[in-house]
């Protein structure tokens, strides 16, 4: 490229405005992924534009600066607000689009957005709480109590399905700190302005109370006495705890862990009430306390046999097997309900992952243990035998089994065949989840909530 390209280059960024799709160099990669402008706006007079490539999760969005966008291919919006091609009279940029996978992050297996009945309906939810949402959140100045909770943005443990506007589409928050962690949000969550505005939000890491500076962290440490979640410890074996939470008793520690949750969770909006929720905190201890590494909240009753609505793992704690950990915990309550379950949809990228992985690991863990019948004959087992083991609601034993590419039709019945090399496979990912719920460490049974006139 000479000199003269770049400034042709260069000049034509001028005419970029939200919605304009162009290839766009990704920061760490050498990849030029198509993009989508959401937003432009001027810093140290340079315009910066902050751009969501197209086939890949959103926690990759980012500003970039224009040395970064490829506008020898630019499709500009139409009114209709989808993009088209622009006769630029330039051809396609040749560094060609990577593949997602290819790439050093983490790519997006699904790329088509899910609508149905509930997206609309949650859509409608959406506005509506963000009209509340401008009048209501209060600008927390550092000795205003968030004990209030009518004056903080309330959440549910749930979160429902939204479509995007601009201002949630961007990340709003440029820095946590909880404990001794540092952590860069991957999506928006409606932390007071004031906050926003802030390089970091700091988090205390027992009571989730957020303050904007070190020093404002530090008066509220002196006074905070918490060592560890609110509620009660239900598991522990050796350095790990789960926590129950009641979302009605403990509604500030909720609403903040909602909030905290949603800086990593994107296909759900934030909304109003914790009360029909249990939140159950896991943490790992050390002589400073009970660290909070991830959490799952799950509905008291659920109509539709969820046993988990959101379910998260601290980014610095991420894949390292403590997400299947989670999945663990919250089948072990299930079987101590005598019932089956299964997350709420829709599930993220990085949770359908996580589930599959955990399903095919327990079924083929089942079928691999099974003892042959007393003549040596092949072992039997059903679909439902399958589901009263794990607590895994049939749909997802059949889509796993569907999936896993093992079920054959065999002189009139369905057979499942199992060679040497998944034995192996199957072995060596089981040697690699160390840790694992031991049901004797469960302390716990379940509440009848159908009973009680009030959660
Ligand atoms: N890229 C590729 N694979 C991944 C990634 C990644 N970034 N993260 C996890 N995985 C895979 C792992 O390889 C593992 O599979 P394997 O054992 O077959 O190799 C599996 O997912 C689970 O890994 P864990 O280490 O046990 O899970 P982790 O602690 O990373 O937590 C979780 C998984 C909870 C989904 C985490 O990624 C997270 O918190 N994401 C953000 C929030 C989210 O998306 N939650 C789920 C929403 S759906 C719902 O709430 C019902
Ligand atoms: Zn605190």
């Amino acid at each position: 490229m000479d000199d003269d390209d770049i400034s042709t280059i260069y000049d034509s960024t001028g005419a970029l405005v939200e919605g304009c799709r162009l290839p766009v160099r990704m920061h760490g990669t050498e990849d030029w992924p198509l993009a989508e402008i959401v937003s432009v706006k001027e810093q140290e007079c340079r315009r910066i534009f902050y751009v969501h490539y197209v086939d890949f999760n959103k926690r990759l969005d980012e500003w970039v600066s224009e040395e970064y966008l490829d506008t020898r291919k630019v499709q500009f919006p139409r009114r209709d607000a989808t993009a088209t091609t622009a006769s630029t009279g330039v051809t396609t940029p040749k560094r060609i689009l990577s593949i997602p996978g290819s790439v050093s992050r983490p790519a997006s297996p699904t790329n088509s957005e899910i609508v149905n009945g509930n997206t609309v309906l949650a859509a409608a939810l959406q506005k509506k709480i963000n009209r509340k949402r401008r009048t209501q959140i209060v600008i927390e100045n550092e000795e205003s109590s968030q004990d209030v909770p009518d004056k903080t943005p309330r959440q549910s443990g749930s979160m429902v399905a939204h479509h995007d506007d601009v201002v949630t589409r961007m990340k709003n928050v440029k820095m946590i700190e909880l404990g001794k962690h540092r952590i860069k949000p991957w999506y928006f969550a409606p932390y007071p302005q004031e906050l926003c505005q802030m390089s970091c939000i700091y988090i205390c890491e027992f009571c989730l109370k957020y303050r904007k500076s070190k020093k404002c962290l530090e008066r509220h440490l002196n006074k905070c006495n918490l060592k560890h979640p609110p509620g009660n410890e239900i598991y522990r074996k050796q350095t790990i705890s789960f926590f129950e939470i009641d979302g009605r008793k403990n509604k500030v520690y909720a609403q903040n862990l909602c909030l905290l949750a949603k800086l990593f969770l994107d296909h759900k909006t934030l909304y109003y009430d914790t009360d029909p929720f249990l939140f159950y905190v896991m943490t790992e201890f050390d002589s400073r306390g009970f660290h909070i590494v991830g959490y799952f909240s799950k509905e008291k009753e659920s109509t539709e046999d969820y046993n988990v609505a959101c379910i998260l793992t601290m980014p610095p704690y991420q894949r390292k097997g403590y997400g299947k950990l989670l999945i663990e915990f919250s089948y072990e309550l299930s079987k101590f309900e005598g019932k089956t379950g299964s997350p709420e949809k829709p599930l993220s990228d990085l949770g359908l992952l996580s589930y599959r992985s955990y399903w095919a690991q327990t079924i083929l863990d089942i079928f691999i243990t099974q003892n042959p019948g007393p003549d040596g004959e092949k072992p039997q087992i059903t679909i439902n035998e399958i589901c009263e083991l794990t607590s895994i609601k049939k749909e997802d034993v059949i889509s796993t089994l569907q999936n896993l590419n093992l079920i054959n039709y065999y002189k009139g019945q369905y057979i499942v065949c199992i060679n040497r090399e998944i034995i192996d496979q199957h072995k060596k990912a089981m040697d690699k989840r160390k840790i694992r719920i031991d049901s004797k460490c469960l302390h716990w049974s379940p509440k009848d909530w159908t009973k009680r006139s009030k959660w």
